[in-house]
């Protein structure tokens, strides 16, 4: 059984796999389109809504964490760039976890994918909707409340209404007290429910449906869109900048900006996506590498530039809002460029949703290849060239909960889902050095010999604890044992695998850029909060669920002799 489970598929049979099935995809994408689609999906919800809250929480100094956090993102840019080349087909981590890792590793990250895909996706969604209607608002346009919300929203805010009073409710609660008040009722029970979001998810859905060459056309489009907004900010926004601003620069110290990793993370995903379209590309192995590491490098700029000029802007204490980048504007008093803002916000983050609503739907097309899936997720639409029963699926998945869930949650399970994923993958390069499969490589991850600096750093990274962490340690032996199993299982597995890593790499003279994508998101991963560990736990065990039942059965490895 452990043979079947970790059977893996060579570069050969991949490559081979897709031909068969592949010349059904249209291949037109070159770099520009790629590293278009890249930041499509990168810039979205993440910087115009999330870095809201996590500038909040630290202050002007959330724009090192972007910096920090860009750093793992271009060690897994690196790692997925060096898989993209050597296995150019549409699965993304999946298929590269097949190659490395075997099928049931494999079937894993295709089903982690899906909260970094799908469910990043409602939160998108829901993003869109906020700034959607509040767009609507500022030209007169007034949807009814409880059209524009989820249920809980309403709910929470009439319970809270009735322990502090309604003159006491603000923001959401206000609002969602007025839906909960004019929502048509059934049998008693209030009809609530977040129309835009979901109209928006079936007009991408059907976009996305109707061919890559349309989605490339409107994405390129809102991309440039996009770069110009956040471009006026940035400039515009300099001449208002106070510099005292920054003064403190962490307010709420390292605790307050590390309180912002799911949010700043967030606000990257998705660069990776692009590596789904490998098939779609003209020249995959020359052009994905680029793109990948291009979109990256761009954004990450743009994203300390914007932290530092809305920090500089107001005071970090003001920026607790939803709509961040026109808000600054507003206080300000620079009303037009508000205005301007918020309708080009509605466009851009229409573009995140474009390419995730894309690469979703080729990733279940590509597992449905390899048998782990019902074949009808492989199927090509005859006409439009793309996955059409995959998208329609995806398109539906992701259009039901934006209806009615709230968007809070889904942002840490999908950064959960994201750095597993990336951890899967900069693992995956390792492997490859070690197998020999490198060699088969276009483009390498940079190598430099990991063989002292990892150790080295293993044990300076212990002084610096003992020198500077003895708050956090004594934090600790406050805590129960079972609060320490829940909060801080995670950074004991961090230093672990930091000194199993100093091991191998001693031993093994592993790549260093690799070792430090794993480590330092396995950090940032340490970092989320328990209660999305044990979600993320749980959506793990549902996958095995299914694997067992379905792909383990059906598996196309089952007809190759081991
Ligand atoms: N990075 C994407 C966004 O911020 C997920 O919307």
């Amino acid at each position: 059984m452990a043979n079947r489970l970790f059977r893996k598929k060579s570069v050969e049979q991949i490559l081979s796999d897709s031909e068969s099935h592949g010349s059904g995809l249209a291949k037109i994408l070159g770099v520009r389109d790629l590293v278009s689609l890249g930041i499509a999906a990168i810039v979205g919800a993440g910087i115009f809504s999330t870095i809201g809250l996590a500038s909040y929480n630290g202050g002007p100094a959330v724009s090192l964490l972007f910096v920090f956090v860009a750093f793992a993102c271009v060690f897994t840019a690196l790692s997925y760039a060096q898989f993209a080349s050597t296995v150019p087909v549409s699965g993304s981590a999946y298929t590269y976890a097949y190659v490395a890792f075997g099928e049931l590793f494999a079937w894993i990250i295709g089903w982690a994918l899906v909260l970094e895909y799908a469910v990043s996706n409602m939160v998108v969604a829901i993003s869109w909707s906020q700034y959607f209607v509040s767009m609507c608002e500022g030209f007169g346009i007034h949807i009814p409340r409880w059209l524009t919300m989820a249920p809980a929203y309403a709910s929470e805010a009439y319970a809270k209404m009735q322990e502090v009073g309604e003159e006491n409710l603000s923001g959401i609660d206000k609002i969602g007290l007025q839906a909960f008040e004019t929502a048509p009722r059934i049998a008693g029970f209030p009809i609530i429910f977040d129309l835009p979001a979901g109209l928006i998810t079936v007009f991408v859905t059907w976009l996305v449906y109707i061919g890559i060459k349309e989605s490339r056309r409107a994405s390129n489009i809102m991309v440039v869109i996009k770069i110009g907004v956040i471009l006026a900010v940035i400039f515009g926004g300099l001449f208002f900048v106070k510099p005292e601003n920054w003064t403190p620069f962490a307010p709420k110290g390292l605790g307050g900006v590390l309180s912002g990793v799911a949010a700043v993370f967030f606000a990257f995903i998705g660069f990776d996506s692009i590596s789904t379209t490998a098939e779609e590309c003209k020249n995959p192995q020359r052009d994905l590498p680029k793109a990948m590491i291009y979109c990256l490098v761009i954004c990450a700029v743009l994203y300390v530039a914007i932290t530092l000029v809305l920090t500089g802007m107001v005071n970090y204490s003001e920026l607790n809002v939803k709509d961040p980048l026109a808000y600054v504007f507003h206080y300000v008093g620079f009303d037009q460029m508000a205005g301007i803002i918020s309708v080009t916000s509605v466009i851009a983050i229409t573009s995140a949703l474009l390419v995730f609503q894309l690469a979703q739907p080729r990733i279940w097309m590509t597992m449905s290849r390899d048998g782990l899936l019902s074949k009808k997720f492989a199927k090509i639409h005859p006409k439009y060239k793309t996955p059409s029963y995959a998208t329609i699926v995806t398109g539906f998945v992701v259009a039901v909960p934006a209806l009615f869930m709230k968007m809070d949650f889904f942002v840490d399970l999908t950064s959960v889902g994201t750095f597993f994923a990336f951890i899967l993958v900069c693992g995956g390069v390792l492997y490859m050095d070690h197998s020999g499969l490198s060699e088969k490589s276009k483009f390498k991850v940079p190598y430099v010999n990991g063989k002292y600096v990892v150790g080295i750093g293993f044990i300076v990274g212990l002084v610096l604890l003992y020198l500077y962490g003895q708050d956090g340690l004594s934090e600790w032996r406050t805590l129960g044992t079972k609060q320490v199993i829940l909060h801080k299982s995670l950074v004991v597995v961090f230093w672990g695998t930091w000194f199993v890593m100093s091991i191998f790499s001693f031993k093994n003279n592993f790549s260093l850029l690799p070792v430090m994508g794993i480590l330092i998101n396995l950090y940032l991963m340490s970092e989320l909060g328990a209660s999305n560990w044990l979600i993320f736990i749980i959506w793990l065990v549902i996958g095995l669920v299914i694997y067992f039942m379905y792909g383990y059965r059906h598996s196309k490895l089952n007809s190759v002799k081991e």
